[in-house]
């Protein structure tokens, strides 16, 4: 959830940390700091709020350093401050450190280190790390770590439990960077100009395509020289270096007012790439989820376990998972599914979807599954993420990286990934037959080109937003595949623009929510032509008498819609499973629109994350 960048080299290491920096701000962006070596000593600066503003304070700061760490924070111990912001340093000041994670026992350890005459300085558990790193490196532990900062560090996180990772530096160690992991990701880069911490390869690709990933209990070594890596018993390794294949502009914004709007538009290159190669000789193929289709054969309950729009993206699998391969399927939050005793068998599949690959909950879901004996095939957008390396097999959604906290393409890919994925059981299954295979398949590969016309005219959904910005509240309806993507409408509503949103499948507005209406409540209608249109009208229709202001979502060339609803944004016309993929797009663009007339933040909303790392 925050952001790890560090630089040693010849060449001035501030503009590096602030480059860094800015490419990391999505995943943390309450206040951020740096450490970097100077005069012999260490120069820590904080800001709270965007990196913008510690850039601006920084500014007065000569060129002179070459070494240094720096980090995008988003709280979970202690409330953003400048007290509380990375980089943390010892009580001499001379060691510097920044993390991400959570240390678990740092209660503990505090008293601990407090009872020894050690002075805090703020209310983190990352803090506790820098004192025993001190401790160590000044002696108080014996000699064995003695003015070695690789041996302190290696002593620090022997004390300490939870999740990390770590960058390091000493004053007294000019141009030297530490750094470790678990739990918690780290890659490596040494390019023409030095070498390069992150903790996302975002922050790393402009010096080298070529990263180094770094393992739980691994160690690093950097230098200007180079990079030397070690394991967790302290023997050199050399790790595998993987190339980075896409484009350093997905970190620009392209000409586009916003990233969330970049990639509302790349939404058809997601469903091409997503679906590339997957059709071979008439039948579908997935390799890489490494189980025969025999094998998939004998699954006969399948559970998604994901967080937010990820879970989002499972509701719309269970309708297609059992309505063509006759699967029962559940669908669950990942922080409910690992609390709980799920009935999970040698024959059960559990599909972890993660975008980012490293939501606590959905990975620790996924060890209880697999400890249960279950498969576990994750759906992911990280090539080599967590969610990538502990499942039995990975499809990968082809997105590429997502800088905007609210997901949108990613989504997009899961949802292609998914309806693949339940292809391919009923496939196995022989509930459909290689022909329908083929259609279904072509059928898909067409709303490519339908978001593209969707994308090519977005009056109705500009005249839709401005009619609701000024709502307190918005009710999104739809049945059937259609409450799925409401459910994730109003996520997007809500968590943009800050608009309270609910989500409700249209059959239970008469149970409670029609409460709500009264005149020009907006009531968002998923209306698209399917087995239950008419009920749909009959929901708009409820609605309307209670004065609702309704915009609904429909096909092409539904005329009859058009006397019911107040605004109608309308889509092509694509069968009812494929409906979730078009239908999403509109509600995207709602959400955005609406967040921009409302004066948001459409790329970085506030309290938000863009990986959970914690729990
Ligand atoms: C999406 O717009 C949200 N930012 C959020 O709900 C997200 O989908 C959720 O945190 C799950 O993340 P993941 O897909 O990376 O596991």
């Amino acid at each position: 959830m925050c952001g790890i960048v560090g630089y040693t080299g010849a060449n001035p290491v501030k503009p590096r940390l602030i480059e860094g920096l800015k490419r990391l701000e999505y995943r943390g962006y309450d206040s951020a700091g740096v450490a970097m070596q100077q005069d012999g000593g260490l120069t820590l600066v904080h800001r709270v709020g965007k990196v913008a503003e510690l850039e601006e304070a920084l500014s007065s700061f000569d060129d002179s350093s070459t070494c240094g760490i720096g980090h995008t924070r988003w709280a979970t111990h202690g409330a953003p401050s400048e007290a509380n912001a990375h980089p943390h340093s010892s009580c001499q000041g001379d060691i510097a450190i920044v993390h991400n994670g959570i240390i678990e026992n740092f209660a503990e350890l505090r008293e601990e280190l407090l009872s020894r005459g050690h002075v805090f300085t703020s209310q983190t558990d990352t803090e506790v790390v820098a004192h025993l790193i001190e401790e160590a490196y000044d002696g108080r532990e014996g000699d064995a770590c003695k003015g070695d900062l690789m041996k302190a560090l290696r002593h620090a996180v022997g004390r300490i439990v939870g999740a990390y990772g770590i960058a390091a530096v000493c004053a007294q160690e000019p141009g030297r960077i530490v750094v470790t992991r678990k739990d918690s990701p780290i890659v490596l880069a040494y390019g023409e100009e030095g070498a390069y911490v992150a903790s996302d390869i975002i922050a790393v690709i402009e010096a080298s395509r070529d990263v180094a990933v770094l393992e739980d209990g691994q160690f690093a070594d950097m230098t200007p020289e180079g990079i030397s890596y070690f394991d967790a018993a302290g023997n050199a390794i050399e790790p595998p270096i993987m190339h980075v294949d896409w484009d350093i502009d997905v970190a620009e914004k392209g000409g586009y007012p916003d990233f969330m709007l970049k990639e509302i538009h790349e939404q058809p290159r997601v469903v091409r790439d997503t679906l590339a190669g997957r059709l071979s000789g008439g039948s579908l193929v997935i390799d890489e989820l490494g189980l025969s289709l025999e094998e998939l054969n004998l699954i006969d309950r399948v559970y998604v376990i994901a967080c937010g729009t990820s879970y989002h993206a499972g509701l719309i699998a269970k309708h297609l998972i059992e309505m063509w391969a006759r699967i029962p399927t559940e669908v669950e939050v990942a922080s409910e599914f690992r609390y709980r005793n799920p009935i999970v068998t040698p024959s059960t599949l559990v599909v972890a979807v993660s975008q980012s690959g490293e939501t606590a909950d959905t990975l620790a879901a996924i060890r209880d599954a697999r400890i249960k004996g279950a498969k576990v095939f994750g759906i992911t957008n990280v090539v080599g993420s967590p969610v990538a390396r502990e499942s039995d097999g990975v499809i990968y959604t082809k997105a590429n990286k997502e800088i905007a906290v609210a997901s949108t393409k990613s989504f997009l890919g899961q949802v292609v990934s998914l309806t693949l994925l339940a292809m391919l059981l009923a496939q196995s299954k022989g509930k459909l037959t290689l022909g329908q295979i083929r259609l279904l398949y072509s059928e898909l590969a067409d709303t490519a080109e339908q978001i593209e016309e969707i994308l090519s005219d977005t009056t109705a959904v500009e005249e839709a937003a401005r009619a609701c910005k000024d709502a307190a509240s918005a009710l999104f309806i739809g049945r059937g595949v259609g409450s799925a993507i409401c459910y994730e409408g109003a996520l997007k509503l809500k968590e943009i623009s800050y608009l309270h949103a609910e989500a409700y499948a249209a059959g239970e507005m008469k149970h409670g929510p029609i409460a709500l209406l009264d005149e020009g409540f907006p009531v968002i209608v998923v209306a698209t032509q399917s087995p239950v249109y008419d009920k749909v009208i009959s929901n708009i229709q409820e609605s309307k008498a209670r004065g609702a202001m309704v915009v609904a979502i429909a096909t092409e060339g539904d005329q009859e819609i058009a006397k019911h609803a107040d605004h109608v944004i309308y889509i092509p016309k694509v069968r009812d499973a494929f409906s979730p993929i078009t239908a999403s797009v509109p509600l995207q663009l709602f959400a955005r629109e609406i967040a921009v007339l409302r004066g948001c933040d459409v790329d970085q909303p506030r309290n938000l994350a863009k990986s959970v790392t914690v729990e």
